[in-house]
């Protein structure tokens, strides 16, 4: 790696979307840590990546660990001297169809430990390894079942997470924005992948191109916004 070389760090990366983020981020001559579950998932869809002449290492991360989140960061950081880009990829969708007034709440603790807390724990780890080179790009991947527009029911806990994501995003950006690190997310749409409700209309590497995008924006991108295709929603 080239000492000027930005490094990102993709999380869920083995598959279904965030692997499509890490190769479009890998495409623009970043150096992409794909992280994973475990070691071997995540070393071997790095090699897959490395196979296609990309950028890519592999590290394992499970973003409910807390310990594996402050040594993932950490590691990147000692590794490579930089960690400018985070994308919170990686989520749960374990209740579908469940209702709000009859929730299972160790499906509710699951998949807010997973989607919202998951996704804070690896911001306010990455934070301050950003913040050594005073620059970051944070970009969290949300649904429109977090939107207010769209708040349907079923998958109650999956919607409140995304809420809770959008939020988050948008008190982070004002936090960060004197130190040049901007703070988005984005929702896919229905991406074919495991996850996928209903019929899915985009492949992983269609929808990437926002993340991407996000992921390299120029200092005077936007910051805060929840975004679909490139466009801000109203949320
Ligand atoms: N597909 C859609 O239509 C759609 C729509 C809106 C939003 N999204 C969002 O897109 C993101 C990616 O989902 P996807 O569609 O690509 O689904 P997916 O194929 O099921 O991939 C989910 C990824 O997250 C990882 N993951 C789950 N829990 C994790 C944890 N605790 N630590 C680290 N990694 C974990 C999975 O790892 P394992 O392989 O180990 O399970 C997998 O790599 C999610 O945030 C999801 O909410 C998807």
């Amino acid at each position: 790696m080239t000492e000027a070389q930005r490094v990102a760090v993709v999380t869920g990366a083995n598959r279904g979307l965030g692997r499509a983020i890490a190769q479009g981020i890998a495409k623009t001559g970043t150096h992409v840590v794909v992280t994973a579950r475990t070691e071997e998932a995540a070393v071997r869809a790095a090699g897959e990546l490395a196979a296609e002449g990309l950028p890519a290492s592999g590290h394992q991360l499970d973003i409910s660990d807390p310990a594996s989140v402050a040594r993932t960061m950490a590691d990147v950081g000692h590794q490579y001297g930089r960690l400018d880009i985070l994308v919170n990829n990686a989520g749960i969708a374990i209740d579908r169809g469940q209702a709000a007034a009859s929730a299972d709440f160790e499906k509710v603790r699951a998949t807010l430990d997973t989607n919202i807390l998951g996704t804070w724990r690896c911001c306010t780890a990455a934070i301050p390894e950003m913040r050594k080179n005073r620059y970051g790009r944070i970009v969290n991947v949300t649904s429109h079942m977090g939107t207010f527009g769209e708040m349907g029911i079923g998958s109650v806990s999956y919607r409140v997470s995304k809420v809770g994501v959008n939020a988050l995003t948008c008190i982070l950006a004002v936090e960060l924005k004197d130190d040049d690190i901007l703070v988005n997310a984005a929702s896919p749409g229905k991406v074919d992948t495991r996850l996928a409700y209903g019929k899915a209309t985009l492949t992983p590497e269609q929808a990437a191109d926002t993340f991407v995008w996000l992921a390299t924006l120029p200092s005077d991108g936007p910051t805060g916004g929840i975004f679909f295709q490139r466009k801000r929603l109203d949320w």
